[in-house]
C-alpha cells in the first residue's frame, strides 16, 4: 500500500481533477483506491456527488476520537472509497496546532490502513494553502504526485514545491518524502506556451515527469457540476482517455506488488 499526496500549494492547478479521475482509473484497472478529501471546501466529496456525507469527514479521526475506519464510504464505482470533507475540516486546524504531534496526525491516523493493507493505495487530495492539513499530508505520504498547469511560472511552482519537501525531510516528520511524479494538466495544443512549459519542466525534472499529459477539455470542467468523473461522464473523450493512460503510467511506476504481507 502506497500514500500518495496530490500537493501543490497553488490551487487551480487540477489536483482534485487529478485525484477523482486518476483514482476512477486505478480502480478500473483492478486497484482498491482510498481517496482521502482533505480540503475543507470538499471538492473532491461533491465530484464524486457525495457532498450530501460530508458531514462524516476527518475531523474526529484525525482528534484521535473516532478510527478512520468508520469515516470510509463507498462510491458508486466500484473498489473507489471515499473519506469525504467539508468546511467542519477547517476547524481542525486549529485543534490540531494545539498538539504537540501536529505534524504527524494525519500518519497516526492513517497508520491502521496501513497495517491492514486493504487499500493498494490512499490518495490524499490535498488542499491548496501550505496549512496543517498539507503539513499532516506530507508528513503522512510516501511520495508527491503533483500536478502542474501547463501556464507561466510552472517551474518557479515547482521549485517551491521541492523546497517544502526537502523542508518536511529535514524537520523529522518523514524523512522518506520525495516527489515521485509530476503530471502536466490543462495542456493547451493550439498555444506554444503549453508546448514550452511541458518542455522546459521535462528539461529540469526527466524522469519525474509523467510522459501522460492531460489536455484543456470543456468536458473535464463540466463532469463535477454533474457529481462525476470524466469516466463516467465522458467515457470515450480526450480527458478519459489521458487519465487512463495516466493510471497505465502510474501503475507501471508501482509495479512493485503491493498486497505482499508485512
Ligand atoms: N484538464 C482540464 N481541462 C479543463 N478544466 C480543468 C482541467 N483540470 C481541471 N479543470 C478545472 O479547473 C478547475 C481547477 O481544477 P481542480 O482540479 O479543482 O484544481 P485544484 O484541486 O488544484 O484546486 C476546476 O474547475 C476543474 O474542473
Ligand atoms: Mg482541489
Amino acid at each position: 500500500m502506497k500514500i500518495i499526496a496530490i500537493a501543490n500549494q497553488k490551487g487551480g492547478v487540477g489536483k482534485t481533477t487529478t485525484a477523482v479521475n486518476l483514482g476512477h482509473a486505478l480502480a478500473e484497472k483492478d486497484q482498491s483506491i482510498l481517496i482521502v478529501d482533505l480540503d475543507p471546501q470538499g471538492n473532491a466529496t461533491s465530484a464524486l456527488g457525495m457532498q450530501e456525507l460530508e458531514s462524516e469527514n476527518l475531523y474526529e479521526a484525525l482528534l484521535g476520537d473516532e478510527s478512520i475506519v468508520d469515516k470510509i464510504l463507498p462510491t458508486r464505482i466500484e473498489r473507489l472509497f471515499l473519506v469525504p470533507a467539508n468546511l467542519d475540516l477547517a476547524g481542525v486546524e486549529v485543534e490540531i496546532a494545539r498538539m504537540s504531534d501536529h505534524l504527524t496526525r494525519l500518519s497516526k491516523t492513517l497508520s491502521i490502513l496501513r497495517d491492514d493493507q486493504t487499500f493498494d493505495f490512499i490518495l490524499l487530495d490535498c488542499p491548496p494553502s501550505l496549512g496543517i492539513l498539507m503539513t499532516n499530508a506530507l508528513a503522512a505520504a510516501d511520495e508527491l504526485l503533483t500536478p502542474i498547469q501547463c501556464e507561466y511560472f510552472a517551474l518557479e511552482g515547482l521549485v517551491k514545491i521541492v523546497r517544502v519537501v526537502e523542508q518536511v525531510r529535514g524537520s523529522g516528520a518523514n524523512d522518506q518524502l520525495e516527489i515521485g511524479g509530476i503530471v502536466m494538466t490543462m495542456f493547451d495544443g493550439r498555444t506554444n506556451l503549453s508546448g514550452q512549459v511541458v518542455a522546459d519542466v521535462r528539461e529540469h525534472f526527466a524522469g519525474k515527469v509523467y510522459r501522460t499529459v492531460v489536455p484543456r477539455t470543456v468536458r473535464l470542467s463540466e463532469a463535477p457540476s454533474f457529481g462525476k468523473t470524466i469516466l463516467e461522464y465522458d467515457s470515450g473523450g480526450a480527458g478519459a482517455y489521458a487519465y487512463r493512460a495516466l493510471a497505465r503510467e502510474f501503475l507501471k511506476r508501482h509495479s512493485s506488488p503491493t498486497r505482499l504481507p508485512g
